[in-house]
């Protein structure tokens, strides 16, 4: 029996020439309502079509999709991202790696979507997650340090994603208190760590943690473009997904090791010699209300060092960090 062939067949034979619905029609033995419809469920996927009312069809491009047997080939850790759960769409990857925690889950879990539809954020935000075009993950963590601990695990974290950016883009990435990573000031990923926690000691940590790699402009609404940036249009070019992944993985599991062993001191040191909020003015709008003053370094607590007008220091554990008015 003969093979069917499919549209994307068809439109991938023409090397991006366009190909009539019509032809389509002919060759596959559908009508044109049920070529339309294929298009449709196409470009949900993620492949990009264009029509024309004259020419036809033509394939743009099409998903990028992980390859999970190359992903764990990239992989050089001893538990980060061992036990990979590479999914589809998920309403959030939050979601499941605590299902997972909670079903006891190793060290090291990971849950990485092609695409979130509910992406979550700080601060009850949400987190746009358009399939193929960014890392989406959460990882489950399980450090032996009390529960006023975590904070310091959020700044590693943004250290260990920060270096390994840097490394892997040689794009000029800064970070900014606590844990956002900018390029000339837009935000390039968000880190979100959830615990659960029982009688003053950690149960578990979900780390979650989005890097918009290549995204373009018509993928973020309009209000948040003076805000948000991706990879590829600070760089003005696509990235590999799984090496940043991959890269990422190894630098934060050897930078959680070093805390493991030498405590938070030498993450201080790293993340100060990153940060692009030290030494400039800033306003802070705090739960206690709103505070001027100039970041000078961090506290062990993982809290921010402000410098008031009257020369005094305040420790400011958690706030929004803007312009002074
Ligand atoms: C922030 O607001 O800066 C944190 C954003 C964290 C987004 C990531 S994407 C993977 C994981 N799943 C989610 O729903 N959120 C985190």
């Amino acid at each position: 029996m003969m093979k069917h062939e499919t549209v994307i067949q068809l439109l991938q034979s023409k090397h991006g020439e366009y190909i009539s619905g019509e032809t389509i029609s002919q060759r596959l033995g559908v009508s044109r309502t049920a070529i339309w419809k294929q298009i449709r469920k196409l470009e949900e996927a993620g492949y990009v079509i264009e029509a024309s009312r004259k020419l036809g069809y033509r394939l743009i491009s099409v998903p990028d999709t992980y390859d999970l047997a190359a992903l764990q080939d990239k992989l050089q850790t001893v538990s980060f991202g061992r036990g990979l759960q590479l999914l589809d769409t998920v309403e959030s990857t939050q979601i499941l790696a605590r299902e997972a925690a909670e079903s006891g889950a190793a060290e090291g879990a990971l849950f990485l979507a092609e695409q979130q539809l509910g992406g979550r954020g700080r601060m009850g935000r949400g987190w746009i997650s358009p399939r193929g075009k960014g890392i989406w993950m959460s990882m489950v963590l399980r450090p032996a340090v009390p529960i006023h601990f975590a904070p310091q695990l959020t700044l590693l974290t943004a250290v260990a994603l920060c270096r390994s950016l840097k490394r892997t883009t040689s794009l000029a990435i800064g970070i900014k208190w606590p844990n956002d990573l900018l390029i000339e000031g837009k935000k390039i990923s968000g880190i979100l760590l959830e615990s659960a926690a029982e009688d003053e000691r950690l149960r578990y940590v979900i780390a979650g943690i989005g890097i918009s790699v290549n995204l373009e402009e018509a993928d973020y609404p309009s209000e948040l473009l003076e805000k948000a940036v991706s990879l590829r249009m600070a760089g003005g070019k696509s990235w590999d997904r799984s090496e940043l992944l991959a890269d990422f993985l190894m630098e934060w599991e050897q930078l959680y090791r070093l805390y493991a062993k030498e405590g938070f001191g030498p993450i201080i040191t790293l993340w100060e010699a990153l940060a692009v909020s030290l030494g400039k003015p800033v306003r802070l709008t705090t739960p206690q209300g709103e505070l001027s003053g100039v970041p000078i370094g961090l506290a062990e607590s993982g809290a921010i060092r402000i410098k008031l007008e009257d020369g005094s220091v305040q420790s400011v554990f958690s706030a929004e960090m803007g312009e002074p008015l």
